[in-house]
């Protein structure tokens, strides 16, 4: 092509940093630590193989037909089931089929954001939330969560919405508390900001029982009895780290009049969620395959868990700290040496045959240089104490 097309201003924003990330993570002979990936052969195949063949020979006109915009209507039901308990209420019109969690994210910037619209998220925030968010110019308030404080009325006050990933951070894998759980629920309450609670790693507790959701603590403020949730919390759910993102199944829980603005934004991007997917999905989840199928996939990343940190104490305790994670896909590590910048230890493990992902990533203002994101469910004990060892190798390069 000998002139550049003419694209929206935006795609200029993306900068070399993330250019190299992305590409960097299918180079042969290279350890991937940058990546997001759960383990391919924690999959359910075989479940999986059968229930898609029952799809299309059993429900052709489920799953080969157009779905409605908000979902299939017995796999609505039945995640409206799933999170009914206590005090909390989900019927159907609470909740939307997305196309994986990524959706719904996509879909709230198109609900909420406009030009200059402020977000108040969780710092550092998923990437992938900001790639979705770009094109909407937003000017971002960092939250501190975790932290005694967080001023979490300030931080939402005037803000379209508020993001968090209260379960295992993507990218800290750090654990919400619930005293700050409940301190957003009031802020959102008290000031009528939308709290986005993104909760694809909610199965993934390693070392103890799971911490109540912010969508349940909010319930106990509707009480008893008064008909379905409608309250401030937008709940957004995944099947792809508890069962297999190729299905690209996600959903929305929020209040009737959220799920319908979303449902306008959604039959401008897909129509529908793919109608096999769904179909799958609910033959799994009616069929136990999760239940059956993610205690091993526990045991496997609670073992690649301790051994990231078992490297990272041999190899890098000298420059970086961290907090061992309890759940989740990832550990965090800061360096304690200025002299570490880590957007260069990106391109100095590429040269000792390790990917990392720089911290500056994270970040909306893109100025962090000591941080770096570590996943450990993609890879073996043995190849993740390999890819270490390449990182201290890298650092001992950028000081020397
Ligand atoms: C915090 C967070 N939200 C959402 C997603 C999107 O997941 P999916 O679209 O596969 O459901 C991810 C994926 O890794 C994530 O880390």
């Amino acid at each position: 092509m000998s002139r550049r097309p003419p694209f929206a201003e935006w795609l200029s924003q993306t900068n070399d940093v993330t250019r190299t990330f992305l590409a960097a993570g299918g180079m042969a002979d290279v350890i991937n630590l940058g990546g997001g990936l759960p383990e391919p052969s924690t999959y359910p195949a075989a479940d999986l193989a059968r229930l898609a063949h029952q799809a299309v020979e059993e429900h052709p006109e489920d799953s080969l037909n157009y779905a409605p915009i908000e979902g299939m209507t017995a796999l609505r039901d039945l995640i409206a089931k799933r999170f009914s308990k206590g005090p909390l209420r989900v019927g159907r019109g609470n909740v939307l089929i997305t196309t994986g969690g990524m959706q719904a994210l996509d879909l709230l910037g198109k609900i909420f954001a406009d030009p200059d619209s402020a977000i108040a998220a969780q710092s550092p925030t998923y990437l992938g939330a900001l790639d979705a968010w770009r094109p909407r110019h937003p000017v971002y308030r960092p939250m501190r969560l975790n932290a005694n404080d967080l001023d979490a009325e300030a931080a939402l006050d005037g803000a379209r919405f508020a993001y968090t990933v209260p379960n295992f951070s993507n990218p800290t894998g750090e654990l919400v508390d619930v005293t700050t759980r409940r301190k957003l629920v009031e802020a959102a309450r008290a000031t009528g900001t939308p709290l986005v609670e993104d909760d694809p790693y909610g199965a993934l507790f390693y070392d103890g029982p799971p911490l109540p959701r912010m969508l349940e603590l909010d319930a106990e403020n509707e009480g008893e009895g008064e008909g379905d949730y409608d309250g401030p919390v937008i709940y957004l759910g995944s099947l792809s780290k508890e069962l297999a993102p190729g299905l690209r199944i996600g959903w929305v829980i929020a209040a009737p009049e959220v799920i319908g603005a979303l449902v306008l934004a959604k039959q401008g991007t897909d129509l529908a969620t793919s109608s096999l997917s769904q179909r799958i999905a609910l033959d799994a989840l009616e069929d136990g395959v999760i239940e059956r199928n993610l205690p091993a996939t526990l045991d496997t990343y609670r073992e690649r868990r301790s051994a990231l940190c078992a490297a990272l104490e041999a190899h890098l305790s000298e420059w970086f700290t961290w907090e061992e994670p309890v759940g989740g896909m990832f550990v965090w590590i800061t360096a304690k040496d200025p002299r570490i910048d880590t957007d260069r230890l990106l391109s100095a493990g590429l040269d000792c045959g390790v990917c990392i992902s720089p911290g500056s990533v994270f970040d909306p203002e893109g100025t962090d240089r000591r941080s770096v994101r570590l996943n450990f469910t993609a890879n073996p004990p043995e190849v993740l104490e390999k890819g270490v060892e390449r990182l201290a190798r890298a650092v001992r390069g950028l000081i020397a």
